[in-house]
């Protein structure tokens, strides 16, 4: 499979605090990969990075064979990179409707168009919400909001960091419903997520980050023969 994503020797700093020290990946077509962890190890900061919202202090990232580590976030974002960000940050003074078409994009990815039409079908709960403001919302609708805010950009690669944080065990399972129905379509993904056991589940490949590097990657198999390797680095 071609390769989407290549990130190599990423270095990243807050101010004189170096967060990131040499992280590189791949991610090819269609495949799932998450970045794993203990708290505060570099994920969200790669995904900053990913996207151009922290400079990159060194290494490349490639995306659809071009280099983007130094685009600004929007640029970023009209070549295929859609972003659930952690904490959702969707706009609470705005309809659901509102949100949607706040983002929208043609996009430019080979998956099937998004539109409201489509969004409303993939998450019906939104169509019946559709005139509600982002601050009505339950917690699993924000989410769901966020989604497909995200997918309404038409991306070719979706980074979800902690959609399911905070979220009650029925909202948590609908947003993993609705990623393996992404997944199913062929959408690229990066999940950043503390449930191990869903990740295993849904991704193909995993990247352990730890103190700004990559201290494992490998397959869900790999890492579900290896309880050891998962309690060293994710302390489960
Ligand atoms: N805005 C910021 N300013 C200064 N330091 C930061 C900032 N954001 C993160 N850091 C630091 O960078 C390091 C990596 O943080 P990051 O947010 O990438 O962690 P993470 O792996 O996403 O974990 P989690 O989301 O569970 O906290 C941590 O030491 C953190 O304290
Ligand atoms: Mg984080």
């Amino acid at each position: 499979m071609a390769e989407l994503l290549g990130i190599r020797g990423l270095q990243a700093a807050y101010g004189q605090a170096q967060a990131l020290f040499d992280i590189s990946l791949e991610l090819a077509e269609g495949e799932v990969i998450t970045l794993l962890g203990r708290n505060g190890m570099g994920r969200s900061t790669t995904v900053k990075c990913l996207f151009g919202l922290l400079p990159a202090k060194a290494g490349s990232i490639s995306f659809g064979g071009e280099r983007i580590e130094r685009l600004p976030c929007h640029e970023v974002a009209r070549r295929g990179l859609g972003l659930v960000p952690e904490g959702r940050q969707i706009f609470a003074d705005l309809t659901v409707e509102e949100n949607l078409v706040a983002t929208a994009r043609a996009g430019c990815g080979k998956q099937r168009r998004w539109n409201l039409k489509r969004v409303y079908e993939f998450f019906p709960r939104l169509a019946e919400r559709r005139q509600n403001m982002g601050a009505q919302l339950s917690g699993g609708e924000q989410q769901m909001l966020a989604i497909s805010r995200a997918l309404m950009t038409n991306p070719s690669l979706l980074v979800l960091d902690e959609a399911t944080e905070g979220l009650a065990p029925v909202a948590r399972a609908d947003i993993w419903r609705a990623l393996h129905e992404l997944k199913r379509e062929g959408l690229s993904m990066i999940v950043i997520d503390k449930n191990i056991q869903s990740l295993m589940t849904l991704a193909d490949r995993h990247y352990v980050i730890e103190k700004g590097r990559v201290a494992w990657s490998g397959g869900s198999q790999q890492l579900r023969d290896d309880p050891a390797l998962v309690h060293r680095y994710m302390g489960v």
